[in-house]
């Protein structure tokens, strides 16, 4: 009988599952405590917009029914909300799926591509799983080395990534940056900017994304309703991109891979301005109390343009995990990302975030 190794394609064997945050209810119930905070997975503490969950409520009415393929509506809305043509638009179940086809679409034997190091680990899962090899440049003062990654350009590299701002963290390339590194690229390297965390940036540096895709220029923005739209359960964003790569795309886009309810909540997301403006001012106060309670404790972090923060706790970020998880306090360790003595927060609530800094100090008192 043949081994589960000899069925598949080897570079599977290349893969690992993605370690997610762990979830609140998996705390509660291996150390048996009831309130428990999950600041670990940049999920916005507020929620989403109260119309976002009306209409994914009148949405189950119709959930017999397969989806719009397409996103119709939604890719109406969103194109008319970017200022773009809607044919510029692909949308997928999250951010993740996108990356996920832009492999699939692109990536074949021989084929390269460049990301920073640590940053978001999708892109490295995306070539791993065509069987081609990544170059992760390792950062430099938390932000990207562009200079270093672009030594690692050559003719087979396919797709050039810069998190913007990056995760783990939160450092942001300007738009100046940016420009200059596809001035750079060889033409048939695709510019990746992934912009998950978009609406949080509040550096006036910040992307020129829609212009340069609007020119043509061969780069794709990634976006989310995941993050300030709090819609990371339902599974929904979408790249911007020049039609002709978004025809690529969509060639291999799984079909009606946008559920009803997804579309439904990212629709009536865009229709409530409220909803960026009470989450951003969350976030600003949020990051300012940090910022004060860190210095205070003398704590070394990284400013960020996100909604959380990587610190330098000091010491072996896995303790300091495990005696945050006792006091109900979820966070994300560094050494997943290569760091043993960071960890990351993400913003939550003034309730939230006290609690964490409290944590905090008890842990390294
Ligand atoms: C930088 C970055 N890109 C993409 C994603 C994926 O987002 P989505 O929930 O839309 O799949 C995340 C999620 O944490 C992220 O941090």
């Amino acid at each position: 009988m043949a081994g589960s190794t000899d069925i598949c394609r080897k570079c599977i064997l290349n893969l690992t599952p993605y370690i997610p945050g762990k979830p609140i209810e998996e705390v509660k119930r291996e150390l048996g405590l009831d309130d428990v905070v999950k600041l670990a997975s940049n999920e916005n503490p507020l929620g989403p917009s109260p119309l976002a969950i009306e209409a994914m409520r009148k949405a189950l009415d119709n959930v017999a029914q397969y989806p719009e393929g397409s996103c119709f509506e939604l890719r109406q809305a969103t194109a008319k909300h970017l200022g773009v043509d809607e044919d510029m638009l692909i949308f997928g179940a999250g951010a993740d799926e996108v990356i996920h086809y832009l492999g699939v679409a692109l990536l074949e034997g021989g084929d390269e591509i460049v990301q920073a190091d640590p940053s978001f680990v999708q892109y490295k899962a995306a070539s791993t799983l065509m069987d081609c090899p990544a170059h992760l440049v390792p950062l430099k003062d938390w932000n990207h080395d562009l200079e270093a990654m672009l030594a690692k350009v050559n003719e087979n590299t396919k797709m050039f990534f810069i998190t913007n701002p990056n995760n783990p963290t939160g450092t942001l390339i300007s738009a100046d940056q940016i420009e200059a590194v596809l001035d750079a690229l060889p033409a048939r390297c695709l510019l990746v900017l992934d912009e998950a965390y978009y609406e949080y940036a509040d550096d006036p540096a910040y992307t020129r994304a829609i212009d340069w895709i609007k020119q043509g220029r061969n780069v794709i923005s990634l976006r989310t309703f995941s993050k300030i739209y709090a819609l990371a359960g339902t599974r929904v964003g979408y790249g911007v991109a020049p039609k002709h790569i978004i025809d690529l795309l969509e060639r291999v886009r799984a079909p009606f891979n946008v559920n009803s309810i997804a579309q439904a909540g990212a629709l009536a997301s865009l229709s409530d301005p409220g909803q960026v403006t009470r989450s951003r001012e969350q976030n600003r106060r949020s990051k300012e109390y940090f910022y004060t309670e860190l210095n205070a404790m003398q704590l070394r972090y990284t400013p960020t343009q996100a909604n959380f923060l990587w610190i330098d706790v000091g010491r072996n970020c896995r303790e300091v995990f495990d005696a945050l998880l006792r006091l109900g306090v979820i966070v994300r360790t560094g050494d997943i990302f290569g760091c043993p003595t960071h960890i990351r927060v993400t913003t939550g609530t003034d309730e939230q975030n006290i609690r964490f800094i409290d944590a905090l100090r008890k842990v390294l008192s």
